[in-house]
């Protein structure tokens, strides 16, 4: 209901600033139904209302090095601006210092409003709170801030369930039960996330709510025996890092046996042991089940042709939308759509917050979520 409801403002709202030209980028996705007949007058006036009613909010990401933070930032200026917020955007490319000295720089501009995707989600505590003696909200977008109480919302996807999903995938596909009763076993390496980011750590406490058991009981076999977060986090969700340790994997420990299930935590890293695996001479014939995260291009594209087995299918457009709505609850004492008040616990505060359910693609269901989801085109998929 409320999604709609937020559709039909800005569907107004790009409408009117298209008519008096106020600067709405062109490739803005216009919905069909925005083609109303309303008169250059009621258009302009909405427009002054949207205006009027704006400020500028300032929108830090983390790095432009994966396709989805460019998606996330284009997807928040895009929204924020089509009802009337000045936006300033800015990409830190994993420089946690850079990302700290842009948030000054907001804060000095005059922003009235912040949103935070950090780097490293401990780093930023003074300049919140320098933000929130200046009266400046701030909501934490995708990665949870950690340790302060100046964040006043969070949007993000069920991380966990992101894990989980992740776990309950490998648990299907490779049939586990089934391996366990006939005492099979696959080997199985694993990629975590950055030891910085809260999301991480929640994703491989999912992953591990499916697997231990089979981990425990053999039926999985963890050769390297990385199996703990310690052992598997990778700084900055770095690609090269994870591409390095399959290489080292595969001339190791897997030099007389196939890897059967590399369980990635991010697409970024499913890239990387794609070359490792191509590297080492996998083909088709025991290419290994890999997982990933975030159903960027081209790990849609890796889907299609099998070099990627699955990934986590996150809608950027939707979490900007749901972020967007804590933007305007900050700015107007409105109300934003909160589902979840517990488990989001910074060391400070729980922090309120609105999370989305993923969902994961393979190549079964990647046209029917991703082509059918307007998420991407068939063309750019190559299809
Ligand atoms: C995490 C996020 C993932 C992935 C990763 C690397 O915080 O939850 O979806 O994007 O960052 O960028």
């Amino acid at each position: 209901m409320k999604r709609k409801v937020l559709s039909a403002i800005l569907a107004v709202a790009m409408v009117a600033t298209m008519m008096v030209g106020c600067g709405a980028k062109e490739e803005t996705a216009a919905p069909a139904e925005t083609k109303t007949e309303a008169p250059a007058d009621k258009a302009t006036e909405e427009a002054a209302k949207t205006t009027e009613a704006g400020g500028k909010v300032g929108v830090a990401m983390p790095t432009q090095s994966s396709e989805r933070w460019i998606n996330d930032g284009a997807n928040m200026k895009a929204q924020l601006e089509a009802l009337g917020y000045e936006v300033d955007l800015q990409y830190a490319e994993d420089d946690v210092q850079m990302q700290v000295s842009q948030i000054e720089n907001m804060i000095a501009a005059g922003a009235q409003c912040l949103v935070i995707a950090s780097i490293d989600s401990s780093a930023l505590v003074n300049v919140e709170a320098q933000a929130k003696a200046a009266g400046i909200p701030i909501i934490a977008y995708d990665r949870l801030l950690m340790d302060t109480d100046a964040v006043s919302y969070y949007a993000s996807f069920d991380n966990e369930g992101v894990g989980t999903a992740i776990g309950e995938y490998v648990k299907t596909a490779k049939d586990l039960e089934a391996a366990r009763a006939a005492g099979e076993s696959y080997t199985i390496e694993f990629f975590m996330g950055s030891p910085d980011d809260n999301n991480a750590v929640l994703l491989h406490r999912g992953v591990m709510g499916v697997l231990q058991e089979y981990l425990d009981d053999g039926t999985l076999v963890c050769k390297t025996g990385r199996t703990s977060f310690e052992d598997t986090c990778i700084l900055r969700w770095s690609q090269e890092t994870a591409q390095q340790w399959c290489e080292n994997y595969l001339t190791g420990f897997y030099a007389d046996e196939d890897l059967d299930i590399a369980c990635t935590a991010f697409d970024g890293f499913a890239y990387g042991v794609k070359a490792a695996l191509q590297g080492a001479g996998y083909t088709a014939e025991n290419w290994p089940l890999v997982t990933g995260q975030d159903a960027e291009l081209m790990a849609c594209k890796n889907i299609l042709d099998g070099t990627q087995t699955m990934s986590i299918y996150k809608d950027t457009r939707l979490l900007a939308e749901k972020c967007v709505t804590m933007v305007e609850a900050v700015m107007k004492g409105t109300e934003p759509e909160i589902n979840d008040t517990e488990t989001y616990n910074n060391n400070t505060i729980v922090v309120p917050s609105y999370l989305c359910t993923p969902v994961a693609v393979d190549k079964a269901n990647l046209e029917e979520l991703i082509i059918g989801g307007n998420y991407y085109t068939k063309e750019q998929l190559g299809l």
